[in-house]
């Protein structure tokens, strides 16, 4: 029998959830000889870990399975799987078009990874699995993670809101919340590892505990955490407005190891919209819930997704938007342009032709809202950084910086703000996951740049 160990590469598309998904591949992949590549050209199993939130993402999905199309006329015997969100939605339909596809899997039966590889090398017969839920008791799956110092961990998944325009609850399901005895195990291993900075993960963390027998909240999750050695910064992603209450905000305030960083979507800062959106809120609740933040934390880094050209999204809807951008100062934004997507409603308006906003005025429309959180970040960042001395976690050393910058060893690491530093010429003995004190030299929108004090 041949021991040697065989490769596998994974393509990401989607958010910060499908990048955990794809180390969980990796940890599961690990226990049957599979160690990671970064070249697809040399992998013996590929596998697209895809992202259906707008067509652009499953278009890229399509493009790159051409490639690998290519790669297994050369080589049979490689494998190629489809996973992930794309693949719930519409991987059996992909498969019977692309019939070099081996293997189709889902998001809700992911655990079983490592049993459809081997099933499949035994059977030498390409399958679709896709299941509608995950198990009721949610399978602990081992990660390989590449992110050191930083770890993601999941805490929830699945969505119980239904945004108008959003696929994400039918390819993740309900929401269902991880043990909080398996979370703690899994950090505190981590802390043992060395690592230093936890994302808790799911698409509402703030829910997180409703769905559990006993009372127990994200509150006291963090508060639990918190009191592991060796962690030292704690985050979560994403935030739904509706359950960022005094309790949350409190904790945050009062515990130094949780970063005062919020990403708590608005999708629009327009009220009619949000009602068609069906966020559950209006912009006088997000523009308190704000206030309730900067109360306590005035330095808070807030950040925030928007979408551009929803369906009935009038000229006016959309300066509201940008005018509220502007005037809660988010840190940064991810902006977006409406993507209809299959069996949601808010596609079925987009049908209607006096309703949709035309593709040409989509573009013009996030062409200003990126200005505007251009120019917003860059303020909000002279605001909090202009001469100050922050602590950054180092997450990147950079050695072989060509000398033509002259800069020396660049690393590069984050604020507790979550914002990007880099750090130039270095001259002590540095290691990943120091937190080291910058003094910051540049500010712009997008990062910070500063030396050892
Ligand atoms: N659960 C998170 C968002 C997850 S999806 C929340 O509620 O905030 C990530 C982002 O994709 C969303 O915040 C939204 O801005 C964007 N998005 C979702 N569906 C979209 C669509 N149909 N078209 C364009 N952008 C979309
Ligand atoms: Fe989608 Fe809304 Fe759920 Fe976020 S809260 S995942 S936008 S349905
Ligand atoms: Fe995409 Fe699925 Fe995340 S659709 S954004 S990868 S939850």
């Amino acid at each position: 029998m041949n021991n040697k160990a065989l490769k596998c590469y994974i393509k990401t598309y989607g958010c910060q959830m499908n990048k955990a998904d794809s180390e969980r591949m990796f940890g599961l992949l690990h226990k049957i000889n599979y160690i990671p590549t970064e070249k697809a050209e040399e992998a013996d199993l590929l596998i697209a870990n895809t992202c259906t939130i707008r067509e652009g993402a499953a278009d890229r999905v399509f493009s790159n399975l051409g490639r690998w199309k290519a790669l297994k006329k050369k080589n049979p015997e490689i494998i190629i799987a489809l996973g992930g969100c794309l693949g719930q939605e519409r991987g059996s339909e992909i498969q019977k078009r692309m019939p070099f596809i081996d293997l189709v899997f889902g998001t809700h039966n992911m655990h079983r990874l490592a049993e459809f590889v081997e099933n499949l090398k035994q059977k030498r017969q390409s399958f679709c699995e896709l299941i509608e839920e995950l198990p009721e008791d949610i399978p602990e799956t081992p990660s390989f993670r590449q992110n050191f110092p930083c770890a993601w961990v999941n805490i929830i998944f699945g969505c119980n809101f239904n945004c108008t325009y959003c696929i994400v609850p039918s390819v993740r399901g309900r929401e269902k919340s991880r043990n909080p005895k398996k979370i703690k195990e899994e950090i505190i291993e981590l802390a043992e590892q060395g690592f230093k900075e936890i994302t808790l993960l799911g698409q509402n963390v703030t829910a997180y505990g409703q769905d559990l027998n006993e009372k127990y909240a994200l509150v006291n999750l963090l508060r639990d955490i918190h009191e592991i050695k060796g962690i030292e910064r704690i985050r979560f992603l994403t935030g739904h407005p509706r359950f960022i209450n005094k309790e949350l905000i409190n904790t945050i305030a009062e515990l130094p190891k949780l970063c005062k960083f919020f990403h708590i979507p608005m999708q629009s800062g327009d009220d009619y919209i949000l009602r068609k959106m069906a966020r559950a809120y209006n912009s006088k609740y997000y523009l308190e819930m704000v206030e309730q933040i900067r109360n306590l934390i005035p330095n808070a880094s807030i950040t925030s997704d928007f979408i551009v050209g929803f369906p009935g999204e009038t000229q006016e809807h959309f300066e509201n938007t940008c005018k509220m951008i502007k005037e809660i100062e988010f840190a940064s934004c991810i902006t977006a342009m409406y993507s209809p997507r299959k069996n949601t409603q808010a596609a079925k308006w987009e049908e209607n032709l006096e309703l949709k906003i035309p593709e040409e005025e989509k573009k013009q429309r996030i062409n200003i809202i990126n200005q505007v959180v251009e120019t917003t970040a860059e303020n909000f960042a002279k605001k909090i950084y202009e001469n100050t001395i922050q602590k950054i976690l180092i997450e990147k050393i950079n050695e072989e910086e060509p000398p033509f910058r002259g800069l020396g060893v660049l690393a590069f690491g984050r604020t507790d703000g979550g914002k990007i530093c880099e750090i130039q010429n270095i001259n002590i003995p540095i290691q990943l996951g120091d937190i080291i004190d910058v003094k910051i030299k540049d500010i712009n929108a997008w990062k910070l740049t500063g030396n050892i004090v």
